[in-house]
């Protein structure tokens, strides 16, 4: 797995993992309408465009082939983690730990004291794993449909 970052040629691609990372992994969570809500298709990549646009992101590829985007990450330099999303021919491989790995690295180094995010009902026991606790629980509208998730953070030792 090779991690680099986001450039403007990957838009549609990462779009597309999003949507088929919430098709494909989140059936397990959500309903038929909370997941055409949350992803909707196709993607709106200049909904997408935007929504980058302040984030620094990371993009995990297959090392074999340049085509194969496996997960990325979207951080910004505050310390919020905002989007987490692995593919799901690649789950459970541990591409999301090596996302989160690089982003915490790199927000440690600009003296970050803390992580935080908000995460969906899969990411939750993600984040657990990675040392987020959850500081509480929250109730969202997306799209006319109703989300429940967690606000999660992480203290950060002083590099
Ligand atoms: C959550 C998500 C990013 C995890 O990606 P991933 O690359 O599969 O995660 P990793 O392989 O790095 O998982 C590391 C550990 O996290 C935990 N974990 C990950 N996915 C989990 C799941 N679905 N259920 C329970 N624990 C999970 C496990 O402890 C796992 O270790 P293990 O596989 O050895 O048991 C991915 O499932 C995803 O994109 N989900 C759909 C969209 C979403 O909800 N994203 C999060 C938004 S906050």
């Amino acid at each position: 797995m090779r991690i680099r970052p986001y450039s403007d040629k990957d838009l549609a691609a990462v779009a597309q993992l999003f949507t088929d990372a919430i098709h494909g992994l989140a059936v397990t969570h959500y309903d038929e309408a909370q997941r055409k809500a949350w992803a909707p298709q196709p993607p709106d990549l200049g909904i997408w465009e935007r929504r980058l646009k302040p984030l620094k992101v990371l993009l995990a590829q297959d090392a074999q082939n340049s085509d194969g985007l496996l997960g990325f990450v979207g951080y910004e330099e505050d310390g919020h983690i905002d989007l987490m999303f692995t593919s799901p021919l690649a789950a459970r491989r541990g591409v999301a730990s090596q996302l989160l790995g690089r982003a915490e690295a790199a927000l440690r180094e600009l003296g970050v004291a803390q992580l935080y995010t908000e995460a969906s009902l899969l990411g939750q026991p993600f984040f657990a794993r990675q040392g987020f606790t959850v500081k509480e629980e929250q109730h969202i509208e997306l799209r006319g449909a109703q989300f429940r998730r967690f606000a999660m953070v992480k203290a950060l030792d002083k590099p």
